[in-house]
């Protein structure tokens, strides 16, 4: 596509993220902004665009072109009108602190929903309310993970698939609060087996595909081998080298793709100060649970 004007795209850390300058967000932005978008994520797995006014009806109309809307597991934190909305945020609705929003809730690395069958694709937060240091999301590339493991690694886990079921990672890491009965009927949430190392379906580069906090075990192998299996895998993901790490100012919008990075909420705001965000989750087409 010939661009009517240029972006500025530049590299956010070594191996992850790429931000966009010069692109204005919103529900009814062109084709030509979108593909700028999309093409950072594809290229960044995380995308970054700065001083954006997204509104609820925004949000959801950029995720609906990415994929398929998908409202988060816990519905304390949905949007009250929105609710293929969520929040995340420290204080609750009288301006208390949110214990669970603001110490537990995405304290361990992990992808979003990799627990369904069609796991989550990307997710992108509105910046809402920054604190003025700390507090970063988080995020380490799992494509460089999988293009660095050693050889032996790389062999032995090719092939092999893990199961993840919401919460019950390896060491029981994520503090997740319960499904509702109604919630666990449906069945979306009994687990799936996925391969370890996926074909990204955009990129076509390999990546690992587990996390801490929602997988499991690893298919076939007793636990202490599949522990220190998973154990090998995640040292090897979290170098400081691979990782990007957000310091959120008000009017962020950062994407990244659940499928080749993990994330999780890093440490740091100061007390008293909120960090608030507005979620939007999206799936897109299963064609990577080869
Ligand atoms: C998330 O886990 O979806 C967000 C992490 C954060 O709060 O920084």
């Amino acid at each position: 596509m010939t661009l009517s004007h240029s972006y500025d795209v530049r590299a956010l850390s070594p191996f992850l993220g790429l931000e966009v300058r010069g692109l204005a967000l919103s529900a009814d932005m062109s084709d030509e902004s979108f593909s700028v978008l999309h093409d950072a994520l594809v290229r960044g797995a995380v995308a970054v665009v700065r001083d954006q006014q997204l509104g609820p009806e925004d949000c959801k109309a950029i995720g609906r072109r990415i994929g398929k809307l998908e409202p988060h597991s816990i519905l304390h934190y949905r949007h009250p009108e929105h609710p293929e909305l969520s929040y995340i945020t420290n204080v609750d609705k009288d301006g208390n602190v949110d214990d669970y929003g603001a110490n537990e809730r995405a304290s361990g690395w992990h992808s979003d929903g990799s627990f369904k069958e069609n796991p989550d694709a990307v997710a992108f937060l509105v910046s809402v309310a920054a604190p003025s240091r700390g507090g970063p999301t988080e995020f380490t590339s799992m494509v460089r993970a999988c293009e660095t493991l050693p050889d032996d690694l790389r062999q032995r886990i090719h092939g092999m698939k893990a199961f993840h079921l919401r919460g019950a990672g390896w060491k029981g890491e994520a503090k997740t609060p319960p499904l509702t009965e109604q919630q666990k009927a449906t069945g979306e949430f009994n687990g799936a087996e996925h391969p370890i190392v996926l074909v990204h379906p955009w990129s076509k580069r390999e990546t690992l595909f587990v996390n801490p906090s929602h997988t499991n075990s690893v298919v076939g192998l007793d636990k202490a081998e599949s522990d220190a299996l998973l154990d090998a895998l995640y040292e090897h993901s979290i170098n400081p080298e691979f990782q990007y790490h957000h310091q959120w100012r008000p009017g962020d919008v950062v994407f990244w793709d659940q499928r080749c990075v993990m994330h999780r909420a890093g440490r740091g705001t100061p007390s008293g100060e909120k960090r608030i965000m507005l979620r939007t989750m999206v799936t897109c087409e299963p064609h990577h649970l080869n």
